[in-house]
């Protein structure tokens, strides 16, 4: 049994207006992909690159699963700097010391969105010549009329166009501590721009 409750006091609670992916369906679908990354890479080594900072709670508790030889880096990816700079796409800090040419690589991100994320990495990171390069997120957004600019190979769950937090997902650095994925109350936004 899997308690609904919070665990955390009632300002946190507060700021909470649903839950839309609850910690024990997370639980299960982790597992679960784990199971077909790792039916995907057999016995082979594999080389994940977790993006920071969203990914990090979906990472530590997916390469527990994974019954595979697993080599880990992170690495970051700057928020667009400004319209001027957008085309160029998101810039990567940290790239793993290590050469990816030859190595299996999968990129594991929190969520796709519009898709401009993930694709810059598998750009930059093709680059070094990987053996193989897949993504895997835990959420894939659903945007009524909207196809993202690339896909995940492995994802968790498809979730609304909704913006949402927790297990690692923040609003302004807040609440990736939550271990469910919710929506926020209103009064959270307002509180950021100053209104509360
Ligand atoms: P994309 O480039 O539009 O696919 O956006 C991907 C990145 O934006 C993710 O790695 C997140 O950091 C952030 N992001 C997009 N949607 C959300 C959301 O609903 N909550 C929190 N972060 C989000
Ligand atoms: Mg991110």
């Amino acid at each position: 049994m899997t308690p609904r409750t919070p665990i955390f006091n009632h300002d946190l609670a507060d700021d909470i207006d649903r839950v839309l992916v609850d910690r024990h369906a997370l639980d299960i679908r982790v597992s679960e992909l784990a199971g077909e990354i790792a039916r995907c890479y057999h016995k082979q080594e594999l080389t994940i690159v977790g993006v920071l900072t969203g990914s990090l709670v979906f990472l530590a508790d997916l390469i527990r699963r994974l019954p595979l030889r697993v080599k880990l880096s992170v690495i970051s990816i700057s928020s667009y700097p400004g319209r001027a700079t957008t085309s160029r796409g998101p810039s990567i800090t940290g790239l793993p010391p290590e050469s990816l040419a030859g190595k299996h690589v999968l990129i594991v991100d929190d969520i796709l969105d519009s898709g401009k994320t993930l694709l810059a990495l598998k750009t930059q990171l093709a680059a070094h010549h990987p053996a193989s390069l897949r993504t895997c997120v835990i959420l894939r957004k659903q945007i009524p009329d909207f196809t993202p600019c690339t896909q995940a190979d492995f994802a968790g769950f498809d979730v609304p166009n909704e913006f949402v937090v927790g297990y690692g997902l923040d609003y302004d650095n807040l609440y990736r501590n939550l271990p469910d994925i919710c929506v926020l109350k209103p009064h959270c936004y307002d509180r950021q721009m100053g209104k509360t």
